[in-house]
């Protein structure tokens, strides 16, 4: 673009117009380029405001690409349905740490690597052991997962790019462990130990589902579900967890606390949490008959009600991570007999519902990728509690390769955003004595967060 252009938008935010800061375009390899307003305030005194980052590059990245309106997603260039079809899990977290594809003799030994770093220290036990029986398991990572800063803390420099490289394969090996065992503690049934002989997806479900007192096979068609899901989950570029890991790994914090704060993240419903959303909301739903008035619900714009499992900041257009779970979702309940389940007609019903409603089409909201993962995930067998830990696996090598990344960049700065303020100016402080009552009007993003959580409360806890 020309030097023009870059006027032209120096020109929007400045009355009078006499100064006029140049500022760069920046050309990404995909994608529309982006004005830098670093130098905006330096030159012109004014700050950019952009509430939930929307429109804000917050970092350069070689990582996922996402184009939203065609309904694009790449890791590392390659397209996501191509990655499903031809790679491991394992395959895909070595593409996402080292930026290509592993050759047989890498991918050997990365597996060997991952596999041989799956024991937890026996200590973290009694970590487990303090939380309550029906503590949500997210709560219970959150917890657990912050605690490895503990066990691996003296002698970690996250500048030496060998020992982040440990730290990564460390929660990418631990997590399957880590999330197991949050099920297993709230199942009040022993924890059972990661088996070296077994594949990622296999171990992990042979971790949730075995029990000491009988044999157990992992089905293959669950492990190629659950793989696919894991591949799907990996990344998704800027997101609010994978920006949580960034704004606390700009501090320069240990990298096991850094993945707590994301995992925090990933649990809101507006985010990860909405797999656990979509079976409630199913299960609210009840029958193909009860589904306008759900869908009525979800369009008054008194009522702050949301259909989980559609819509997304990003893709205005069909998200391709959905559209290869819809295959796989039909396949896994064919392959695991359940091809009859009452839910999965009622999900169809309400795709087919949704999709054809004004409301919806103009708004562009399609099912997103929670949608068809929640339905995986409880033809899997899981409790919709433990829909997002698993989610929470997947998404754990995202989060050490943006870490990765950005500890690499020397662009990279303390993450610390600006803020419009718009509270009372300086003001004298008045004598206990002598202070007027004053009552607190309801501001709206209270309507935002109690329907959050009351959505939670429904049909997440305890686990069932
Ligand atoms: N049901 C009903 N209306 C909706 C929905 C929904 N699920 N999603 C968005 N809208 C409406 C919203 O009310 C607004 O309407 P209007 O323009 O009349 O005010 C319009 O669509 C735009 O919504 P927005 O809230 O401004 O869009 P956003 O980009 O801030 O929100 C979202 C994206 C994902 C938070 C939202 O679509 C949503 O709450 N979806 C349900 C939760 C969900 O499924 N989340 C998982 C996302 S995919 C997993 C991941 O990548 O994290």
């Amino acid at each position: 673009m020309s030097a023009t252009a870059n006027l032209q938008i120096a020109e929007i935010g400045i009355s009078g117009g006499n100064i006029r800061p140049e500022l760069p375009l920046l050309r990404p390899t995909l994608g529309p380029p982006m004005v830098d307003v670093r130098s905006l305030h330096k030159e012109a005194g004014y700050f950019t405001y952009d509430p939930g980052l929307g429109e804000t590059g917050i970092c350069r990245s070689t990582i996922t690409y996402v184009d939203g309106d065609t309904g694009v997603l790449l890791y590392r260039g390659y397209p996501i349905d191509a990655l499903v079809e031809n790679c491991s899990y394992l395959e895909i977290c070595w593409l996402l740490l080292n930026g290509e594809l592993p050759t047989a003799a890498q991918l050997d030994r990365f597996s060997y690597d991952i596999t041989h770093h799956t024991m937890v220290n026996e200590q973290l036990h009694a970590i487990y052991r303090g939380f309550r029986r029906d503590a949500h398991p997210m709560a219970v990572m959150c917890g657990v997962v912050g605690a490895l800063a503990a066990f691996y803390h003296d002698g970690l420099d996250i500048f030496d790019p060998h020992h982040r490289m440990i730290a990564s394969h460390r929660l990418v090996a631990k997590m399957p462990t880590i999330a197991a065992m949050a099920y297993k503690y709230s199942q009040g049934q022993p924890f059972v130990y990661p088996r070296n002989d077994l594949g990622y997806s296999e171990n992990l479900l042979n971790m949730l589902f075995s029990v000491p007192c009988e044999p157990y096979r992992v089905p293959e068609a669950a492990a190629r579900a659950l793989e696919a899901l894991l591949i799907i989950q990996a990344d998704h570029e800027q997101n609010a967890s994978t920006s949580a890991m960034r704004f606390v790994g700009s501090t320069r914090a240990n990298p096991y606390a850094c993945t707590a704060a994301a995992i925090a993240a990933l649990w809101g419903p507006l985010h990860g949490g909405a797999n656990e959303g979509v079976l409630q909301t199913l299960a609210e739903i009840g029958s193909v008959e009860r589904i306008p008035e759900i869908v009525r619900r979800a369009k008054d714009k008194n009522d702050p009600y949301r259909l989980m499992g559609f819509g997304h900041r990003v893709y205005k257009s069909y998200d391709p991570r959905a559209k290869v779970l819809r295959r796989r979702c039909y396949e896994v309940l064919d392959a695991l007999g359940q091809h009859d389940d009452p839910l999965l007609e009622l999900a169809m019903e309400l795709e087919r519902v949704v999709l054809a409603d004004d409301y919806f089409i103009e708004r562009k909201l399609y099912p997103n990728v929670d949608f068809y993962s929640g339905i995986i995930f409880r033809a899997l067998g899981l409790p919709p509690a433990m829909f997002t830990p698993v989610f929470a696996v997947a998404r754990t090598v995202g989060w050490v390769a943006h870490w990765n990344e950005m500890i690499a960049d020397p662009e990279t700065r303390l993450s610390r955003p600006r803020q419009l303020y718009t509270g009372p100016g300086e003001r004298a402080v008045v004598p206990i004595a002598e202070r007027a009552v004053h009552h607190r009007s309801s501001a709206s993003p209270r309507r935002r967060i109690i329907p959050a959580r009351r959505q939670i409360r429904a049909g997440g806890f305890p686990l069932a």
